[in-house]
């Protein structure tokens, strides 16, 4: 069982999640961080972290956003390990709560 990053994150990428995790199971895409399933060792630490709340345990991944389990796993295999909170993008507040943002997810 792993934690997942859904939908929300994307153009949000706030990264206050990266900074609690203690195994740094996040890889780093331009707009959007995803999870490797591999690494995560489920402790929860990140969820309440995610001010986009974006991230939940894989067995609640809404049934909608479900694509995402696999998402995490593939892009987690692409991107870079990000270890440091870093500043997230200008326009990130405007984007957060916004449904459906898959569409804009860059690779
Ligand atoms: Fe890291 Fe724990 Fe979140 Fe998994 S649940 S990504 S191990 S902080
Ligand atoms: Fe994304 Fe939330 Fe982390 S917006 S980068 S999952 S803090």
């Amino acid at each position: 069982m792993a934690f997942v990053v859904l939908d929300n994150c994307i153009k949000c990428k706030y990264t206050d999640c990266v900074a609690v995790c203690p195994v740094d199971a996040f890889f780093e895409g331009p707009n959007f961080l995803a999870i490797d399933p591999a690494i995560c060792i489920d402790c929860a630490l990140c969820e309440p972290e995610c001010s986009a709340n974006a991230i939940v345990q894989e067995e609640k991944v809404p049934a909608a956003q479900q694509g995402f389990i696999q998402l995490n796993a593939e892009l987690a295999q692409l991107w870079p390990n990000i270890r440091e909170v870093k500043a997230a993008p200008t326009d990130a507040d405007k984007w957060n709560g916004i449904p459906d943002k898959l569409a804009y997810l860059e690779t």
